[in-house]
């Protein structure tokens, strides 16, 4: 895992901290926050035109599990900064190939042998450190013809007064909802309830 950036090891620490614990009850208290997850992976599983994706952040790899339940002819692979997510998905997921290592420079293209079909972001964009870096990187590592899907918190724009409160409580989670334009070099979005949500499709980069 390269960790050379200066706040990588930090960021990585803190993961390690943060999800130690709350790794063993994590699926069942994410599923009412991190909405819009559902949607994301019905697209996927109805989409025909892949047979590879790597999930970056793939966390316990609950998301993983559910896409090949609907497509377990594909190969699956992911990135995974803390070691503790790591090594719980590697138990959990032991057909996919998941590897330690950060959004914005982990070998996404080498990963499953050849550049993957589609890279899945659930809920973790916005918490890596450089999220413009990591998309690009992405973009860049997608095999022609692929897309990077991303599903993460929206602007909260339309959650009135509770837009303050949720944004500060995301942020003691170290989670930055996405600078808006991400959203604008995005081919096709959508919005969940109140902007809570978004899902974003990109186009591989040459
Ligand atoms: C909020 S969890 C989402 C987990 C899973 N994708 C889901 O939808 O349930 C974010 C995940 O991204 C990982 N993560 C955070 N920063 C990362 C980075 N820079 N590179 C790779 N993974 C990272 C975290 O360790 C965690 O597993």
């Amino acid at each position: 895992m390269d960790a050379t950036h200066p706040d990588r090891e930090a960021h990585r620490a803190f993961l390690n901290r943060y999800y130690g614990i709350s790794r063993w009850f994590y699926d069942l208290t994410r599923r009412y926050y991190l909405i819009g997850r559902e949607v994301a992976i019905e697209q996927l599983i109805a989409q025909r035109g892949w047979m590879s994706l790597i999930e970056v952040g793939p966390g316990t790899g609950r998301n993983l599990r559910k896409l090949r339940q609907g497509r377990p002819e594909a190969r699956y692979g992911g990135i995974e900064a803390s070691d503790e997510m790591l090594a719980h998905a590697r138990r959990k997921c032991p057909w996919a190939t998941l590897a330690g290592g950060f959004a914005e420079d982990a070998d996404m293209a080498g990963l499953l042998g050849e550049r993957p079909d589609r890279i899945f972001f659930s809920y973790c964009l916005s918490m890596v450190q450089e999220p413009h870096r990591a998309l690009e990187h992405a973009r860049r590592s997608v095999a022609p013809g692929g897309e990077v899907l991303v599903v993460d918190f929206g602007d909260l724009s339309e959650l009135g007064r509770f837009q303050p409160a949720l944004r500060k409580w995301l942020d003691s989670f170290h989670v930055h909802p996405l600078p808006e334009d991400i959203e604008a070099s995005a081919f096709d979005v959508e919005h969940g309830w109140g902007r809570y949500w978004t899902m974003m499709r990109f186009s591989p980069l040459t």
